[in-house]
């Protein structure tokens, strides 16, 4: 028989364990695990050790004083993953609706600041209502804080938010301020004002789904990196995407035994550029080539698609990889594919992951959309990004490197360390189309028929590719270390990232400053 003391603690504990059976049946019905089921499909066996278990709010408004539950709608703690610590902070929807009160932030922020101590990352499972309405001001300050948190543990560790339900309003920003975002497809939605708002004010027609789904997230706002299937799936991939990250910003990422090996030459790059400079192929096909097999793992696939960002490994070390891909637009770079190559370097550099980018664009997308958009400003980032980076920087150019765009996709100008091209890349200002059009412009104009303009400027084309538009004069610039056959990709970029692997900013010593002003 235990003390009465004991007895308590038990009871008190199972109390807060157990919640409300009716609400819980709801979750489920709603197609949700809940809050401490996450947890435990998240967490190695017997790993979780929870803290504030017996928080309580402190509101009494509106009936508050007889709705009170342990734990106050959100549960925290550290445990493993996959044998690395990590903070979890999993919403509790089955008490009213999880939204967020005094209290409830408190927790949260809490658990932040242990993951911020310990240099963990932060798991952040979101499922709520959003302010708690009843607490006013004080739901409001909690939210302030939740923000603060967010933006002092950036870049020192590395934080995912998923969104397992509703998230509106201002606690949108949570995730927003994290480094990934992943929504479940059919349970989840995010926006800022909800349907009825929306219909109020400019008399658009919305549900939920179709105003902040996942997909919606995912292939047009950008918020979301990753979709899942459901919660069991967003919390695999959770789990994946720590296997390749360090655990704070002053780790290196972990090493792991692939069993790929480092020599391993593939034939098949050799002929994956087609000779026609106007066919396309998937990039992907190259970075699966080239990458230890099996472990790229994409970000943001439906986004930008003109873009590729994901990690990978090479030999088992961690690496971030960017990619032009010219089987959409041709690989061009717009304003959305500017914002997510410079964030996704930004996180990279932060969190010690060399860079590995392959080059193949045109170049900045023309346009009145693009330009009224701001492409300078959006395009500016991956100069930003890239310069400011100091970790490993590692460039193929695989084909067509013009313009500004030959200069922003990692080029040795902005401080790539090991630059390399295939035979089939082309680098100059433009293409040579376009350059053709320009300096023999006046021969051209001699030409009797369109038939006859256009054979002479295939021939200047083709003049101008031989002479420019070849790896050859970069290469006796020194502005490209080497030229490679196409197959010796994968052994020449891991010799590279072995020798590379004690690099330390020492190449640019910067001026002390508090910070720089990236565009934005
Ligand atoms: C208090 C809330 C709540 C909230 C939900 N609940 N949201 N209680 N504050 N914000 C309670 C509900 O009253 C209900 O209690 C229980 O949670 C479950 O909610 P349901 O409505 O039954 O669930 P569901 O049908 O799935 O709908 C979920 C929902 C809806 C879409 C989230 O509840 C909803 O629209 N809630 C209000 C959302 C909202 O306007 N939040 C404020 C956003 S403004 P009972 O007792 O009935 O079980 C904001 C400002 C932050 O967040 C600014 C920060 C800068």
């Amino acid at each position: 028989m235990a003390r009465p003391e004991i007895e308590m603690l038990r009871k008190l504990r199972e109390q807060a364990i157990k919640g409300d059976p009716r609400a819980i049946e709801k979750q489920h019905a709603r197609g949700k695990l809940t809050a401490r089921e996450r947890i435990e499909l998240l967490v190695d066996p017997g790993t979780f050790v929870e803290f504030d278990m017996f928080v309580k709010h402190r509101a009494t408004e509106f009936g508050m004083d007889k709705r009170v539950a342990l734990g106050d709608g959100v549960v925290t703690g550290w445990g493993l993953i996959n044998g690395r610590p990590a903070v979890v902070i999993a919403q509790d929807f089955t008490f009213m609706g999880g939204s967020l009160g005094e209290m409830h932030a408190a927790k949260i922020v809490k658990a932040m600041q242990y993951a911020l101590e310990a240099g963990v990352p932060v798991v952040f499972l979101n499922d709520s209502g959003g302010a708690r309405i009843q607490e006013g001001v004080d739901a409001l300050k909690g939210y302030g804080e939740v923000f603060y948190m967010n933006v002092m543990a950036s870049g020192v560790v590395p934080q995912i938010a998923a969104i397992m339900g509703p998230c509106a309003g201002g606690a949108v920003y949570s995730p927003a301020l994290m480094d990934f975002v992943i929504m479940t497809r059919k349970t989840s939605f995010a926006f800022i004002t909800g349907p009825r708002v929306v219909r109020a004010v400019t008399g658009e027609q919305v549900d939920e789904f179709s105003l902040g789904g996942a997909d919606v997230h995912a292939t047009k706002s950008g918020f979301a990196h990753l979709v899942a299937e459901d919660d069991k799936h967003a919390i695999e991939l959770i789990k994946s995407l720590l296997s390749y990250l360090p655990l704070n910003c002053m780790e290196d990422p972990p090493i792991v035994d692939t069993g790929d090996d480092p020599n391993r030459e593939e034939s098949e790059l050799d002929d994956i550029v087609p000779s026609d400079p106007s066919k396309v192929y998937d990039m992907h096909r190259v970075i699966e080539l080239v990458v230890d097999r099996g472990t790229f793992f994409e970000i943001m696939p439906s986004f930008a698609p003109n873009a590729i960002v994901g990690f990978a490994r090479m030999n088992g070390r961690t690496v971030g990889i960017v990619a032009n891909n010219p089987a959409y637009l041709g690989g061009v770079l717009d304003i959305d594919s500017s914002d997510k190559i410079s964030r996704f370097v930004r996180f990279c550099d932060a969190f010690n992951i060399p860079i590995i980018t392959f080059v193949d664009t045109p170049g900045y997308l023309p346009g009145v959309a693009q330009e009224h958009g701001g492409i300078i400003r959006h395009g500016a980032k991956i100069l930003y990004a890239y310069s400011e980076a100091s970790v490993p920087k590692i460039t193929i150019i695989v084909r067509k490197a013009y313009g500004g765009a030959y200069i922003a996709m990692g080029s040795k100008h902005l401080g790539a360390d090991f630059v390399v091209a295939w035979p089939t890349a082309e680098i100059a200002v433009m293409g040579p189309e376009g350059a053709a059009e320009i300096i023999w412009r006046k021969e051209l104009e001699k030409a009797a028929t369109p038939e006859e303009r256009q054979a002479m400027l295939k021939k200047f084309a083709e003049e101008y590719r031989r002479r420019i538009a070849n790896p050859y004069v970069a290469a006796s610039r020194g502005y490209i270390e080497n030229v490679i056959e196409p197959h010796e990709t994968r052994p020449t970029i891991i010799k590279a990232l072995e020798f590379l692997a004690s690099k330390r900013d020492v190449k640019k010593p910067r001026v002390p400053k508090k910070h720089g002003v990236p565009p934005t």
